[in-house]
C-alpha cells in the first residue's frame, strides 16, 4: 500500500536538520581540536588562529543552531499561525543560501590563501546574509497575514527582526574583515546577536506555546510573557550597542549583559519548565522531555554566568570579562540551544513520531548516551571558558578536546537515531496503515 503524499514544504525541516548535523560533526566540532592544538604556536595552522576561531563560531551558530532554527521556524510558525505550509522553493533557496554562505565562508577562514579569503568571506557572507533576510521576512510576513496576537507571536516578532539584524551585522563582518580575519567587536557583535537575539527568542516563541501544555500548564499569556521577554531583548539591545560603540563600554555592556541573563533565567521558568512530569505525553514520549528540562536548567544558569560577568565587570570599571562570557554564551549555545533541538526534534517532528507510533514503547534515541554526553560537554566547555587564563594551557586544551568529544558522540547518536527513523519512515508508516486496518477489521 502506497503511503499518502505529502507537501514538499512537509518535509523540508529534515533537509535543514541533516545539513546542520553533518556541518557540525564534519567540520564545528572538529575544529575546536585545531584551534586547541594551534594556540601552542607550534603548528601549521597555528597562524591562521583568528580565521579559525571565527570559522567554528559561523559553522556552530549559523550551520548547527541556524540551520535548525531556520527549517523548525519555517515549518512551525505557519503551523501555530494557522498558515498554509510555506512553498518548497523558498524553504529550499533559504537553505541553498544559508549553506553556500557558510561553505564559501569557512574555505575563506581556513583553507584559501590569505589573498583570497576576503574575497570568499565577503561572497559567503552575502549569500548567508540573503538566506538570513529571507527567513526573517518569510517569518514575519506569516505573523502579519495571520495577524497572529497571541504571546508566543512576541518572541517570534522579536526573532524576525533580529534575524534581519544579524544578516545585517554579518555582511557588515565581512565588509570590515582584512585577509579573512573580522575585527574582533563586529564578530563579537554579531554573534550575540546570533545566539541570544535570533536563536533565542526561537527558542523562547516554540518553548512557550508547547512546553506548558506538555505539562498540563497553559501556555503563559502576553502579560506573563512579555515581562522577561522585553528584559532579555532589552538587554541584547544594549549588549550590542556596548560592543559597537568599541571600546565595549563597560557603563553600558555590564547592564545590558546582567538583564540579558535575568530576562533569560526568567524566561526559562515561564516559557519552559524545570520541574515536574509531562502528563500530557504519552509515556513513550516523555524521557524526551528530559531534553527539555535540562536544557532550561542551563538557561537558568548561562542567565547567571552573565549576571556574574556583569557583576565583575561593573566591580572593575572594565567590560564583563571575556572568561564569563565565553562561559555563559557556550553554556546556551550547548546547554541550551543544543539540547533544547535534540529534546524538541523528538516531540515535535514527524520522522520521530511515526518511529515511536510504529515501536509501540522505548524510546527512539539513546536519551541517556546523549543526555549525559551534551550536560558532560557543556559543564566541561563553560568551566574551560570560565578558568582560561587562570589554568594552564595545556589542561585548557584537554577539556577543550574532552567537551568536543562529547558533544561530538551525543550528536553522532542522535544523528544516526534520525537517520535510521528516516529511512525506514516509508516501511513503518505502511505497517502503521496495515496494523489500524487489521484492528478494524477483526
Ligand atoms: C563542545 C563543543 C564546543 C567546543 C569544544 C567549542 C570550542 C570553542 C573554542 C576553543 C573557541 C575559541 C575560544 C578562544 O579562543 O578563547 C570557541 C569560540 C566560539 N564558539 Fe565554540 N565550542 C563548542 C560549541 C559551540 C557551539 C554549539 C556554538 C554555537 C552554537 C559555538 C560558538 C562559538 C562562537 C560564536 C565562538 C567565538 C567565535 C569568534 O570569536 O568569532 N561553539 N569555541
Amino acid at each position: 500500500m502506497s503511503s499518502a503524499p505529502q507537501p514538499a514544504e512537509e518535509k523540508s525541516y529534515l533537509w535543514f536538520m541533516a545539513s546542520a548535523l553533518a556541518v557540525t560533526l564534519l567540520a564545528g566540532l572538529p575544529l575546536p581540536f585545531l584551534i586547541a592544538a594551534g594556540y601552542s604556536g607550534q603548528e601549521p595552522w597555528s597562524g591562521r588562529l583568528d580565521g579559525l576561531v571565527q570559522a567554528h563560531g559561523a559553522l556552530q551558530l549559523q550551520g548547527w543552531a541556524g540551520l535548525v532554527v531556520a527549517g523548525m521556524g519555517l515549518r512551525m510558525v505557519p503551523r501555530l499561525a494557522g498558515r498554509r505550509p510555506l512553498p518548497s522553493v523558498i524553504t529550499g533557496s533559504i537553505l541553498a543560501l544559508m549553506l553556500a554562505g557558510l561553505l564559501l565562508r569557512t574555505l575563506g577562514q581556513t583553507l584559501a590563501p590569505t589573498w583570497v579569503a576576503g574575497g570568499f568571506l565577503e561572497a559567503g557572507a552575502g549569500a548567508a546574509g540573503a538566506g538570513m533576510a529571507a527567513f526573517a521576512i518569510a517569518t514575519a510576513s506569516t505573523l502579519v497575514i495571520r495577524r497572529v496576537t497571541r504571546s508566543w507571536g512576541l518572541a517570534a516578532w522579536a526573532a524576525a527582526v533580529w534575524w534581519l539584524v544579524w544578516a545585517a551585522l554579518t555582511v557588515r563582518a565581512a565588509a570590515l574583515s582584512t585577509a579573512g580575519v573580522i575585527p574582533g567587536n563586529a564578530s563579537d557583535a554579531s554573534n550575540w546577536v546570533g545566539l541570544l537575539g535570533a536563536v533565542g527568542n526561537v527558542v523562547w516563541a516554540v518553548q512557550s506555546r508547547s512546553v506548558p501544555v506538555f505539562y498540563g500548564r497553559r501556555p503563559p499569556g502576553m502579560l506573563r510573557l512579555a515581562p522577561p521577554l522585553v528584559l532579555f531583548n532589552l538587554g541584547i539591545v544594549a549588549v550590542v550597542v556596548a560592543v559597537l560603540a568599541g571600546g565595549e563600554s563597560a557603563r553600558l555592556y555590564a547592564p545590558g549583559l546582567a538583564a540579558a541573563g535575568l530576562g533569560m533565567a526568567w524566561l526559562a521558568l515561564v516559557a519552559g519548565s524545570i520541574v515536574g512530569t509531562a502528563i500530557r505525553l504519552r509515556p513513550g514520549s516523555r524521557a524526551a522531555a528530559s531534553f527539555i528540562v535540562a536544557a532550561n536548567l542551563w538557561a537558568i544558569a548561562a542567565g547567571l554566568l552573565m549576571v556574574a560577568g556583569a557583576m565583575l565587570g561593573v566591580a572593575s570599571g572594565q567590560p564583563p570579562p571575556v572568561t564569563l562570557r565565553d562561559a555563559a554564551y557556550h553554556a546556551f549555545a550547548l546547554g541550551v540551544v543544543t539540547i533544547l533541538i535534540v529534546g524538541m526534534a523528538q516531540l515535535v517532528t514527524p520522522v520521530f513520531a511515526i518511529q515511536r507510533a510504529a515501536a509501540a514503547s522505548g524510546p527512539t534515541v539513546p536519551h541517556r548516551l546523549v543526555l549525559s554526553t551534551l550536560m558532560l560537554a557543556t559543564a566541561l566547555r563553560a568551566v574551560a571558558g570560565a578558568a582560561n587564563g587562570a589554568i594552564s594551557e595545556g589542561l585548557w586544551a584537554l577539556l577543550i578536546a574532552m567537551a568536543g568529544s562529547l558533544a561530538w558522540t551525543g550528536l553522532a547518536a542522535f544523528a544516526f537515531a534520525m537517520a535510521r527513523s528516516w529511512l525506514r519512515q516509508g516501511r513503518l508508516k505502511t505497517g502503521l496503515v496495515s496494523s489500524a486496518l487489521d484492528k478494524r477489521l477483526s
